[in-house]
């Protein structure tokens, strides 16, 4: 064969292994016997190991894993990957429902999918060719493991259709695997992995793709990234068909749902089915259907209005309550914890619990000495359910909380409507910590590298007293710290240094201001756009803002009018802290321009541009872009297959631009509003 055949005949091949491999690996449907694939396999391996230019990036053969990694680069990702709210029992889907209903209206329908328990990932494709694939991570910025994921059949490295999208679904390991696994594992004497998700996340992190390549991992696709509807379904149903048509494997058991009731009916069904499964899941996730009513009930800063998940009731596990160790958090509340013997719960070892507070320490009798059962509550943290009357011995000691703090020795308080009990101690120690973690933490400045040990350490040393001092710290004080080399005080001093960069709203969320969470953080950040002028702004003023109400703006004046707190705010200036908000503040929208002051809605299908781009040209032209349809919109521009926002548009009398109208007032010459 001359090359030109040959070309020709790896193309053929390619295209015959990867129907083959869909039908065996997606659609669990062979159309030849293995020998069939493995010759052809074996042929496309013989042309591409004598001719390596013939060796395509989505070639069958790239599955295997090819060279180790000496780290995962990072992955911005292109739209924040969310998490879920949850729901625990009937009475929580009803409000689930009913805020759904009153949002948008009464005939909404919902679809209900399998919530399979594994790790996040996305997976982007440019003109249908698989290009990266990245963990969840923080859900900004997450891992790329395409190398990882590139192994695992059930993801396409070629598209049926030539398309540039970003689909995320969950990567999880099979129980039959996961049991192979560890048997094998077992007779290597390795540690076995608690559970499948363990075990696929310990997979997937793994920096030689051989090792993710023998493995058996499978991924589920649940959603496309950003509107969905750019691709034409006007529905997540349809769009779980498109994906499916496009290549990639969803998971079949999901239903269409009219109303809450048959939501119930199916959360019921599967609580009762899941361990007939071949994998694992740990709830159900409901999401509304169609994309305008997503669009209608939006997002809080962690998930999306328009979805929950319900939970699978957790296991419940016997053990010992040995002891109560008190705890002082950043506010001062005093938290009870219970110290255990021990025990596994759900696949991890659990040798604490949560006790909540005094009230209901009395209310449930609990006492040290006595035989508990625990839970994990909502699956992260584990709490005492109720101890076993019958058990007791009488040797049980009843607890009592102190009326000091266990920390500073200052007299505790109970505020009034609250069960907690406070150390109002400004410059309590224990308090002065926790600020210190939250102002590191992953939401805040994300500093990785200090943890409660280091801040403990250098509080200790009185390194650190305040979050400020954290940019005094050199090298050679952090080298003194216990655990501290060379590489981790250099990366620990590089995470700093790199932090002075963040925007506003991180620092504001970092200061932990009370009531003022990631959300409230960046509405201020984005409002007010620098430090002073949030500073200076009254409690009208902040309470004018939709999402701030009263509670919110006390706290904020209170907390500016703190001496202690504008010596802390100084020194951060001082240290070269960015205290400006970096995105494009509202104030900073220009007021001028040919949409200033207009708000406009995006619909239907553009081609010259994507949405994305025409948000952009508007915004810079003063205009403020909106999902949803009101008698504030001052202009819908409406693209092909424009569906019912175009409807209420006509229905309210707005205007409406077709893209070329749209084209030409961007280059200036059309009309203006
Ligand atoms: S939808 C905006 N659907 O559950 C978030 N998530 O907190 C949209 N998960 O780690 C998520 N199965 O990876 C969705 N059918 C499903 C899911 C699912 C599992 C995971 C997801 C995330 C967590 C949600």
């Amino acid at each position: 064969m001359d090359k030109i055949e040959l070309e020709k005949r790896v193309e053929e091949l390619n295209n015959l292994l990867h129907t083959y491999g869909h039908a065996y690996y997606v659609l669990d449907k062979p159309i030849v016997t293995d020998a069939v694939y493995d010759a052809y396999l074996q042929e496309l391996i013989g042309i591409e190991q004598e001719f390596p230019d013939l060796i395509f990036p989505d070639s069958p053969t790239q599955r295997v894993g090819g060279e180790i990694l000496s780290g995962f680069g990072k992955v911005e990702h292109v739209y924040p990957m969310l998490s879920l709210s949850n729901a625990f029992n009937e009475a929580d889907l009803r409000d689930f429902d009913r805020r759904v209903r009153e949002a948008t209206g009464q005939n909404v329908s919902y679809i209900c999918e399998l919530k399979i328990d594994g790790l996040a990932i996305s997976l982007r494709y440019v003109d249908g060719q698989f290009v990266q694939g990245a963990t969840r991570g923080d859900g900004t910025i997450g891992e790329d493991i395409t190398a990882n994921l590139r192994t695992i059949h059930s993801i396409p490295l070629r598209l049926k259709e030539p398309v540039s999208i970003e689909v995320r679904g969950e990567a999880y390991m099979p129980k039959r695997s996961f049991v192979r696994l560890n048997e094998t594992r077992d007779e290597a004497g390795e540690e076995p992995f608690a559970n499948p998700r363990n075990a696929a996340a310990g997979s997937l992190r793994q920096l030689d793709p051989k090792i993710a390549a023998s493995r058996h991992l499978a991924v589920f696709i649940y959603g496309i990234g950003g509107d969905g509807s750019e691709y034409g379904p006007d529905r997540h149903s349809d769009a779980l068909d498109y994906v499916d048509a496009l290549g990639f494997e969803t998971n079949k058991e999901r239903k269409r749902c009219k109303t809450i009731d048959e939501v119930i009916e199916y959360v019921n069904k599967w609580t009762e089915k899941r361990s007939s499964l071949d994998y694992e899941i740990d709830g159900i996730v409901i999401k509304v259907d169609l994309f305008e009513d997503q669009e209608q009930l939006g997002f809080t800063a962690r998930s999306p209005r328009w979805a929950t998940a319900f939970k699978f009731p957790a296991e419940e596990v016997m053990t010992k309550l040995i002891d109560v160790e008190l705890s002082v958090g950043r506010t001062g509340v005093v938290t009870p914890t219970a110290i255990l013997e021990p025990v596994l719960v759900d696949g991890t070892t659990v040798g604490r619990a949560s006790l909540h507070n005094e009230d209901l320490i009395r209310e449930k009798d609990i006492r040290v000495g006595d035989t508990v059962i625990i839970r994990k509550a909502g699956d992260i943290i584990p709490e005492v359910v109720a101890p076993i009357l019958e058990n007791r011995t009488g040797e049980e000691v009843p607890f009592h909380m102190p009326t000091h703090c266990p920390e500073c020795d200052s007299e505790l308080i109970r505020l009034e409507e609250e069960v907690a009990l406070r150390c109002v101690n400004p410059k309590c120690p224990a308090q002065m910590k926790e600020a210190i973690i939250h102002f590191v933490s992953r939401n805040a400045m994300n500093i990785e590298g200090i943890g409660e040990r280091v801040v403990e350490q250098l509080y200790r040393e009185s390194l650190v007293q305040d979050v400020s001092d954290l940019y005094t710290l050199t090298r050679e004080q952090l080298i003194e710290l216990e655990r501290m080399g060379e590489k981790s005080v250099a990366n620990l001093l590089g995470a700093i240094e790199a932090s002075k960069e963040n925007s506003l709203e991180k620092v504001l969320f970092g200061l932990g201001i009370r009531h003022v969470g990631v959300k409230a953080a960046s509405i201020l950040a984005e409002e007010f756009g620098t430090l002073q002028s949030l500073m200076q702004a009254t409690p009208e003023q902040l309470t004018a803002i939709h999402e701030i109400g009263d509670k919110v703006a006390e706290s904020i004046t209170t907390y500016f009018s703190n001496d202690d707190v504008l010596e802390v705010l100084r020194k951060l200036e001082a240290y070269g802290l960015n205290l400006t908000y970096k995105g494009l503040a509202r104030q900073d929208i220009p007021t001028e321009g040919l949409f200033a002051g207009k708000t406009i809605v995006l619909t239907g299908k553009l081609f010259e541009m994507t949405r994305g781009e025409a948000k952009k040209e508007i915004e810079a032209r003063g205009g403020k872009v909106t999902g949803s349809v009101s008698k504030n919109t001052d202009l819908v521009v409406a693209g092909e297959e424009a569906g019912s926002k175009l409807a209420r548009a006509e229905e309210l009398n707005i205007t409406v631009w077709d893209e070329a109208e749209l084209l030409e007032a961007l280059s200036e010459k059309g009309s203006s509003l």
